[in-house]
């Protein structure tokens, strides 16, 4: 797949994508089950929610989420890449009501439905500003009126006062975006897209951070 964003971390490579979830479980040294599994019970996700997932991996979150969910749940992943998609499809086979559609989240596109949640986990950071602007926008129309969106990703802090144990595989391993996205002011840029309401649930000390954001009923 062709990076659309050159110093983009999470347009990610063939072998990143497929060793996704694995790569995840070391690099957090095993915390990473115990992490999202606490970050999705925080969304507080009802049996009858109808669930957006701006690119979504694997499908692991996607399983998480289904457990929330009753019969008249649904969860609609999209993502651009086709290892992610074979993995997605593969790991919710035995959902019914979870599907899977291939289209970019940066660029403006209409559904025809309309969503309570939509979720987007550890994308939004690998983006240029202007462009998680247009990302922000897409979830506003598509979620119904008093819907909320749920941002699991870094949360603001000053990587330089970080303790060295998370300072180097954080500057290592992440992307310039994520170096700036840890600098702004999350709410703020929200706001700008007529969200409000905001509810924030801290992980690892505020590194990791979900952000929930609600469209006006
Ligand atoms: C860091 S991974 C996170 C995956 C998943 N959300 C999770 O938390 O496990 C970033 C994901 O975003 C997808 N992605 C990158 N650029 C995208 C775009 N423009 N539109 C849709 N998906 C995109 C990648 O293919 C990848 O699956």
């Amino acid at each position: 797949m062709e990076k659309l964003y050159p110093e983009s971390g999470v347009e990610l490579n063939p072998f990143v994508s497929k060793h996704y979830d694995k790569l995840m479980n070391i690099i957090s040294f095993g915390k990473y089950k115990s992490f999202i599994h606490r970050a999705i019970s925080d969304m507080q996700i009802r049996k009858e929610d109808t669930i957006l997932d701006f690119g979504c991996g694997t499908g692991r979150n996607a399983c998480l989420m289904m457990h929330y969910l009753g019969d008249k749940g649904f969860i609609t992943g999209m993502d651009i890449s086709e290892t992610m998609e074979k993995q997605f499809t593969e790991n919710c086979r035995q959902h019914p009501n979870v599907e899977f559609i291939n289209r970019r989240i940066d660029q403006p596109f209409k559904l025809e439905k309309t969503y309570d949640k939509v979720f987007i986990s550890f994308v939004l950071h690998g983006f240029p500003q202007n462009i998680r602007e247009n990302i922000i926008k897409n979830a506003f129309s598509h979620l119904k009126p008093g819907g909320n969106f749920n941002i699991l990703d870094f949360g603001e802090f000053d990587m330089h006062a970080m303790p060295f144990y998370y300072r180097i595989p954080f500057q290592k391993g992440e992307c310039p975006y994520a170096f700036d996205f840890i600098e702004r002011d999350l709410k703020d840029m929200l706001a700008g897209s007529g969200f409000g309401d905001f509810k924030e649930h801290l992980y690892f000390h505020g590194y990791g951070r979900l952000m929930v954001a609600h469209k006006p009923s």
